[in-house]
């Protein structure tokens, strides 16, 4: 049930851009749902405007995902991308065909009809295409609005049935013009504004209030953007009530526990309770090399933790309740993936707790999962956290584990967060824009020299990587200067380091981690 009554549903096709149409429609200040082709004509008749998004399929194939055709006369606006261009032309009697090769990239398309959807346009517009199959005849109705070279109907409109279609995809960047056309669209839909995340905060406030009352509230604070934002908007809710329980595993980053202390405790005032289980968690990785069996280790272990911690506040006080998770709306809707999107709600598994509620008998509280990661961040600079936590970089829940290859240890932990400290504050100080950039410390050893001596020594790789709209991660390009500094203080300064390597791969074919 959508919490906002003024609403546009995303059709999930299984396009890798479904969640960015989401997301775009949401920029412009209207709430977006993303929803299965499926989903009952009832439901949709709550919305005031429909998207499809694109997809991998072709028509031609039989499983392809298709829609009621109902759908087409509920009156309600309907904007066809891509596939769901596709699809629209087929399903009221145009023609598709299968493309003879695949049209992928920045193709300059002409605009037949600067009018309606393209309002405000000029007549050569730069557009993003993905397709193989395209449209060779339209259905009854319908009058070509834009067309390309290799693609004559690239888009096509009926506005009496206010039916628009676009070949290419509006919602990449790579669309110059393609948040106006989403505008326009909008104003086509006659949508109220009403997503604001001023007014999110002040619902949610409310409704935690009003769902938890008097009960006692736990959170397990990583840290991290998610449940750090989560608990400071229920700690607004409920105040004293909510108990934060942050477990440091000892493989968290330089200075992270005080920074957090500081902030939660000190400067929000929450009930910020920290564990010390550095020991534990060396002792239980002694001996243990194999990167997913490192992982489980440390999840069982933290969840053992925090449930024994959450049984003594039970005690103590009366019986704990409610749990806050950060589920976010891209973990609680699978898409793209899942062909067709169906809604799973899944619960956090990279954030350790995954089991918890069941297990202690634990009510959810879930204050973002409508939301995306950027509207998180925006939500906590609004509720007062500092930068250095809205604008976090991820870090994974296994902290430094992950990041050791081969067997942990504290020396080893030791050097690691040394040798990422200096890696994080030089970047920063340069102010290199990066999305995400952490040392690593590889299980080889090398020889170096030193002084006068023959040093046989560790290295440490540099990892740092920039991102396009999330799509795709690519290593950035950091300056040499910069990759120098670093390599010389890393020498310098951190014990039986003597070489420092810069990885220079991309995801694909590589991942962000080296586990
Ligand atoms: P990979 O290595 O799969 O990482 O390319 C993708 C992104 O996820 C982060 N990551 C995690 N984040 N808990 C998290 O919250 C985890 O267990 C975890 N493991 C990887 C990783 O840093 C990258 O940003």
């Amino acid at each position: 049930m959508p919490i906002m009554k003024d609403v546009i549903y995303v059709l999930d096709f299984g396009s890798q851009y479904s969640h960015l149409i989401t997301r775009r429609i949401r920029e412009l200040g209207v709430f977006a749902e993303l929803v299965p082709p499926d989903i009952s004509l009832a439901k949709l008749k709550e919305s005031k405007g429909i998207i499809f998004s694109g997809g991998p399929q072709n028509l031609s194939d039989s499983n392809a995902l298709r829609v009621n055709k109902k759908i087409y006369i509920l009156g309600i606006p309907i904007l066809g991308i891509c596939y769901g261009m596709q699809l629209t032309a087929f399903e009221l009697g145009g023609k598709v065909k299968a493309g003879a090769h695949r049209e992928y990239g920045s193709t300059e398309v002409n605009i037949k009809k600067t009018t309606g959807i393209f309002r405000g346009l000029s007549a050569k517009q730069m557009t993003w295409m993905s397709h193989g199959d395209q449209v060779v005849k339209m259905p009854k109705g319908f009058i070509k609005t834009a067309g390309s070279h290799n693609c004559p109907i690239a888009g096509m409109e009926n506005q009496l049935k206010r039916i628009y279609c676009l070949q290419f995809h509006p919602e990449v960047v790579h669309t110059k013009n393609g948040t106006k056309i989403l505008r326009n669209f909008i104003k086509i839909c006659k949508v109220k504004k009403t997503w604001s995340m001023k007014d999110f905060i002040a619902k949610s406030i409310v409704k935690i209030k009003k769902d938890v009352g008097k009960e006692k509230v736990i959170c397990a604070l990583s840290g991290g953007v998610d449940s750090s934002v989560a608990a400071t908007m229920v700690h607004r809710a409920i105040g004293k009530n909510l108990t934060c329980i942050y477990v440091d595993t000892g493989l968290m980053r330089a200075g992270e526990t005080e920074k957090l202390k500081k902030m939660f405790s000190n400067h929000l005032h929450m009930n910020f309770k920290i564990i010390h289980a550095e020991e534990q968690f060396l002792k239980k990785l002694k001996g243990i090399t194999d990167p997913e069996k490192k992982r489980k280790t440390i999840g069982e272990l933290f969840i053992r933790i925090f449930e024994k911690e959450a049984r003594k506040l039970g005690k103590k006080k009366d019986r704990i309740k409610y749990l806050v998770q950060g589920t976010l709306y891209t973990d609680a809707v699978t898409s793209g993936v899942s062909i067709g999107g169906k809604h799973t709600a899944s619960i956090k598994s990279h954030h350790n707790v995954g089991g918890l509620p069941e297990k202690m008998n634990l009510k959810l509280i879930e204050p973002l999962r409508e939301l995306y990661k950027d509207e998180v961040r925006q939500i906590g600079r609004m509720l007062g956290l500092h930068k250095s936590v809205t604008e976090r970089q991820p870090f994974p829940g296994p902290g430094l584990g992950v990041r050791i290859i081969g067997e942990v240890n504290k020396e080893k932990a030791d050097t690691l967060r040394h040798a990422d400290a200096i890696v994080c504050e030089e970047i920063e100080k340069n102010g290199v824009k990066v999305q995400q950039y952490f040392a690593v410390l590889p299980n080889m050893r090398s020889v170096g020299v030193q002084g006068d001596a023959r040093t046989y020594g560790h290295p440490i790789i540099i990892r740092a990587l920039t991102s396009k709209e999330l799509l795709t991660v690519d290593w950035a390009r950091l300056p040499h200067e910069l990759l120098a500094k670093i390599s010389t203080r890393i020498t310098n300064e951190v014990k039986g380091i003597n070489r420092v390597v810069y990885d220079i791969t991309s995801k694909p074919p590589g991942t962000v981690e080296w586990e």
